[in-house]
């Protein structure tokens, strides 16, 4: 195996200034609360221990209340009061939510539906991204901001809008039209290129100028697919787009500042790609919510860390939100169980997170989200949740020395929103797939292993990896699919699932059999897809079963692992394997149920020669480990070993050093009581 590239000196990356440590804190949202509650709040910050609140993401009309009328003089309190209680401050645009009197005269910049229905103003985020009257004033909002605070001490970071496309990821409006046809004229450069692209022959689609074409409004029947996927990477680009005007005025003012926005990383949000935003922030944010009615919700938002990981290419991030117990959007809003808070806190350190941060510091007592949790909630400081908060600060200043290290992994999982968006299409061979799903079956098999696993884009450099899990990669690029071949030849073992290779870029299928761009690679054809309908399962030869894919497969160079025992396809191939390079390339044509699945994962890994972080894990204890490098400032080479137990019972895990929590020694094991956490700073 190769190493891992070496990567800049932790200190050398942008990250916010000032702060010692691993970063606390959250939200922070004075403009609601009375002076007294601002003085009490710098009070009960530094007895959290935070160092870093994120200020004025939704204040615009409390300081510009009317066009051209700045009230700054809160603000200037408020950042002073944080810089003499020595907490630094992550400043927004203040750009998130347009104050009524902008709508109000420009109704113009308000986004549409499909359908036209237009989002009126009212909550927060109604503007399109695309109108440029939108565009100058926050333009012109965060130059005032930039020029007020850039040379405040407390300012460590600016933070752009909030959670861009959070609620209008897709907007249909005249505006969104025009600058999808920009785009569409970049991407093509003549309209014969796009009709070629969009496949416009079929249903008299075929367009004689841009001018004729439209985002995919509310159509009779199927929209063509093309067009929706172009769409959806207009809307992708748009955002970041708009990100970029701001933070290139950010830059320009205060170049000595870094820049970031927070990201939606995890399973619930589809619509941006956010690893071709990557190298546009200077260092990544990321806002998590558990699913509070998933009894394995650690495990997505462990996939969620890994994914935050993977967009910031192994260089520590920042938890930008998350929740400290219930929030106010799901359907029904559990409140956090026992431990909970701190596992799911350092669940993210354990995975490259160097900042904790939560929505919000102070609980609101008025508008949509009061009953959302937050550090310090509506009845104070007699509480768990602020005891917790207290506990969590102690915590993180213990695991100062974790900053800067690194999560190592042995097995890449590809993941990428083009083909997401384009597996979910509509007119597909069944309408039942759900890539997210897909996705997280392999990864809940790594997980329960306590085998970690990068998050990578298909496109990544996968060769330090020893196992490339590819699931569901319907569309994919030829470059792509060559760098997973590649990975393969060069003794790595990659296993590449169902409805993979399909179509390019354009949605184009792959003429000659499935799986089309990863035939050769896995020495296979498959001439017919066979879904299977709701209710229906096939038996494979090894007495587990399978559902909702099966495909009519040939040998072509590959082994049969396992065969179809019952259905139409008895006899045929349901997973292969094939000898490539130095490696090997396994394709499992049909969704195993969990056993088969489960068998299969330990296969892989055993012919991978990939192993747990630490042997044999209890079932349900989190085991991470993060290394600092010789390469790290202090010259110490050393590896935090994260034990994080989300059972009702105590566990002993393999482990030898400190506890940095408890500052005992783990002589070989370390007990980590019922819903408790480790970590140990190994020796
Ligand atoms: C998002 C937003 C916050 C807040 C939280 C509530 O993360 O960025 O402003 O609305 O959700 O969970």
């Amino acid at each position: 195996m190769t190493e891992q590239p070496t990567r800049p000196a932790p200190d050398a990356r942008p990250w916010p200034l000032g702060v010692e440590g691993i970063a606390y804190g959250g939200d922070y949202n004075p403009e609601q609360w009375p002076v007294a509650t601002r003085v009490e709040d710098v009070e009960l910050m530094q007895r959290a221990g935070v160092n870093l609140v994120s200020v004025g993401i939704f204040s615009w009309a409390m300081l510009e209340p009317r066009e051209g009328e700045l009230d700054w003089g809160w603000l200037d309190d408020v950042l002073d009061r944080l810089h003499a209680g020595g907490i630094r401050v992550a400043l927004a645009t203040a750009t998130a939510s347009p104050p009524p009197w902008l709508t109000r005269a420009h109704p113009e910049v308000l986004p549409e539906l499909a359908d036209g229905t237009v989002l009126w103003p009212g909550a927060r985020q109604a503007y399109s991204v695309s109108s440029p009257v939108f565009r100058e004033y926050a333009v012109r909002m965060t130059r005032r901001m930039a020029e007020r605070y850039g040379s405040h001490p407390a300012l460590a970071l600016w933070h752009v809008d909030n959670e861009l496309g959070c609620h209008v990821p897709h907007d249909f409006s005249d505006d969104a039209a025009a600058a999808f046809r920009r785009w569409l004229e970049h991407r093509y450069g003549t309209v014969e290129a796009l009709d070629e692209a969009w496949g416009t022959a079929f249903w008299s689609q075929r367009y004689s100028t841009f001018d004729e074409v439209l985002p995919p409004r509310q159509v009779p029947g199927f929209a063509n697919p093309t067009q929706q996927l172009d769409f959806a990477r207009f809307s992708s680009d748009e955002l970041l787009t708009h990100y970029r005007a701001l933070r290139d005025v950010l830059r320009e003012v205060t170049p000595h500042v870094p820049t970031t926005t927070n990201l939606m990383l995890s399973t619930g949000t589809k619509w941006m790609d956010y690893f071709s935003w990557a190298d546009d922030l200077d260092v990544v944010a990321n806002d998590h919510y558990v699913r509070a009615h998933d009894p394995e919700g650690h495990v997505e938002l462990a996939f969620s860390a890994d994914l935050s990981r993977g967009v910031a290419d192994g260089r520590p991030w920042i938890l930008m939100e998350h929740s400290t117990s219930a929030v106010n959007w799901q359907e029904r809003n559990r409140a956090k169980g026992p431990g909970e808070m701190l596992r799911n806190s350092l669940a993210h350190v354990a995975r490259g997170a160097d900042a904790v941060m939560f929505f919000q510091w102070r609980q609101s007592r008025a508008g949509a989200e009061k009953f959302h949790s937050a550090m310090l909630p509506h009845a104070g400081t007699d509480t768990d949740v602020w005891r917790s908060t207290v506990r969590l600060g102690e915590v993180l200043r213990a695991l100062a020395p974790v900053r800067g290290s690194e999560v190592r992994a042995d097995v890449a999982l590809c993941f990428d929103y083009p083909a997401w968006w384009a597996a979910e299409l509509d007119s597909h061979p069944t309408q039942a797939l759900r890539y997210t799903d897909e996705v997280m079956a392999w990864y809940r098999q790594l997980w329960l292993r306590g085998v970690t696993a990068d998050v990578v884009r298909p496109g990544a450099d996968l060769g330090a990896y020893r196992l490339v899990v590819v699931p569901v990669l319907y569309s994919v690029t030829d470059a792509d699919a060559a760098r997973i071949a590649a990975a393969a030849r060069a003794g790595a073992t990659v296993v590449v699932t169902y409805f993979s290779g399909i179509v390019d870029e354009h949605d184009h299928v792959r003429l000659g059999g499935y799986p089309g761009a990863f035939r050769e690679l896995l020495g296979v054809r498959s001439e017919e897809i066979f879904p299977l309908l709701a209710a229906e399962r096939v038996t494979l030869d090894d007495g587990t079963t399978a559902d909702l894919w099966t495909e009519k497969t040939h040998l072509e160079g590959a082994v049969p692992v396992r065969t179809y025992a019952d259905g139409v396809l008895a006899g045929l191939p349901a997973v292969t394997r094939n000898d490539v390079g130095q490696g090997s390339a396994w394709y499992v044509a049909t969704r195993p149920d969990e056993l088969g699945l489960a068998r299969l994962v330990d296969e892989l890994l055993g012919e991978a020669g990939v192993l747990p972080t630490v042997p044999a894990p209890p079932p349900g204890v989190e085991v991470v480990r993060r290394r600092r490098t010789a390469e790290a400032p202090d010259g110490a080479a050393t590896g935090f070993l994260f034990v994080l137990n989300h059972t009702a019972e105590a566990v002993e895990v393999a482990a030898t050093g400190t506890d940095l929590l408890t500052g005992a020694e783990a002589r070989g094991s370390v007990h980590v009581p019922a819903h408790g956490v480790a970590v140990v700073q190994e020796a």
